[in-house]
């Protein structure tokens, strides 16, 4: 498959974007700061918060899993098998009410954080993938 450029000058905080690669749903989502200065704290709730499986590329190897911190870019598909997880862009502060946030996969219940990590308890095995992607430029991804 050809790499898929992607301009992101647009997006707005919270915002997903869904381009497709190799057939699959690859998604762009705007963090604002509110979501990535909780990522740190729930880790422990996170079966591989720093992405140490080796599959992973070496910049989702952290928290964030990202290049850019607001830039999130993940394969829209559940580890488990495959469905594509639902968008619920709610906010930490809901989330620890216990209301959902992140992604969730209604195939089996599936829960990704907003960085695409999996919740433990889940049957989801690993988080989200990360395709390879690159900054072109300031506003635009290549990926693949
Ligand atoms: Fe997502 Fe089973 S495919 S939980």
């Amino acid at each position: 498959g050809a790499p898929v450029e992607v301009n992101v000058s647009k997006i707005e905080p919270g915002q997903l974007l869904r381009v497709e690669w190799r057939g699959k749903p690859v998604w762009i989502v705007s963090r604002p700061q509110s979501v990535l200065d909780n990522l740190d704290k729930i880790g422990s709730q996170l079966r591989d918060p720093n992405s140490e499986e080796p599959q992973q590329p070496e910049y989702a190897q952290n928290s964030y899993r990202s290049l850019k911190p607001e830039l999130l870019v993940s394969v829209g598909l559940c580890t488990h098998l495959g469905c594509s997880p639902t968008y619920l862009p709610g906010s930490f502060e809901e989330q620890v009410q216990g209301v959902e946030y992140g992604f969730f996969c209604p195939c089996h219940g599936s829960k990704f954080d907003m960085a695409g990590r999996v919740f433990q308890g889940v049957p989801a095995p690993l988080n989200l993938v990360v395709p390879p992607h690159y900054y072109v430029d300031e506003n635009t991804i290549l990926i693949g």
